[in-house]
């Protein structure tokens, strides 16, 4: 019998956890759970034993792969999978996968409701400001970005696009206007929304040269990676311009100098909660349950990342 850990440092709503426990009873699977734990160690401990792991953001490093002595997949429910190590699980022939798309739609609409909830002064009963008629720039085109965008045009913002791997005409054929060049997205938006991965590409990207290409009324909104933002130049800029702002899906490394020094411009979260619904969390578990089923049965390699 196929042993399957669900390593959930964030655990999932019950519901999701209910229908992950039905597919793997179902392919006479055993399912364990490693929830809400706080030292590493555990991780490693009972990873030992299972053919079969599915994480959120939970770290999977080396250690975790070595340790993981029958491990063949590893399944990140969710989209970014900056917190496996990749290398380690190829040299061990073990299969990593993603959930692309299944959690998007709770990402994107917690990108709107924070900008809603600053420009409203987080909602205290003072004169805020409304998004109709802004500008705002969707900073990397997947699936999120796209969501965004959608969303934010049925708000009435008029919304740009810039993604170097997704073409103009894709882009044109949703409604939204095609920024060539990602400097030109940020010289033209009140608000950027970025929703790029986290790579060697993307790391510290979102820098000085773009937040200072930002009109009057700048507003950063970031549901990616906190890396992806270069941190000197956020707090240059924020020190430079009254009118910076910055939200956050997760607090920067330099939170206390922001919160200490600039109130009212900006709202982090306190626990990385983009795909913290209900939906999410059964739509991505729920996928990342099947791909195992489907890898072990048959060897379906879809969603592989670590080719
Ligand atoms: C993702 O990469 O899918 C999102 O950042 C959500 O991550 P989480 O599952 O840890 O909430």
């Amino acid at each position: 019998m196929p042993k399957v850990l669900l390593a959930t440092e964030k655990p999932f709503a019950q519901v999701a956890k209910d229908g992950i426990g039905k597919i793997f009873r179902k392919a006479g699977y055993e399912l364990i759970l490693l929830e809400k734990y706080t030292d590493h160690a555990d991780l490693v401990k009972a990873v030992s034993s299972v053919d079969a792991m599915i994480v959120r953001s939970d770290k999977v490093d080396r250690q975790v792969i070595v340790a993981g002595k029958n491990l063949k997949i590893v399944v990140r429910a969710g989209a970014g999978y900056d917190n496996i190590d990749l290398e380690a699980a190829s040299e061990k022939g073990i299969v990593v996968m993603n959930t692309p798309g299944q959690n998007s739609n709770a990402v994107a609409e917690l990108a709107i409701g924070m900008m809603i909830y600053l420009d409203r002064n987080y909602f205290n009963g003072t004169s805020g400001t409304e998004l109709r008629g802004k500008t705002l720039g969707i900073h990397g085109y997947g699936n999120v970005g796209k969501i965004v965008g959608h969303i934010a045009g049925c708000f009435g913002m008029e919304v740009y696009a810039h993604d170097p791997y997704i073409d103009k005409v894709l882009i044109e054929n949703d409604g939204i206007k095609y920024a060539g060049d990602v400097k030109d997205l940020y010289s033209r938006c009140q608000y950027v929304s970025v929703n790029l991965p986290a790579n060697d590409e993307t790391k510290e990207s979102v820098n000085y040269d773009l937040f200072s290409a930002m009109p009057e009324g700048a507003t950063l909104v970031n549901t990616a990676r906190k890396e992806i933002i270069c941190e000197k130049s956020l707090l240059k800029i924020f020190s430079e311009r009254p009118d910076f702002r910055y939200i956050s899906d997760i607090a920067p490394d330099c939170k206390e100098q922001i919160a200490g020094n600039y109130e009212g411009r900006y709202f982090f979260t306190p626990k990385k909660m983009g795909a913290q619904t209900a939906e999410a969390n059964i739509n991505a578990g729920l996928a990342a349950a099947k791909q195992i089923v489907n890898f072990i049965t048959r060897g379906d390699v879809t969603f592989q990342v670590n080719k």
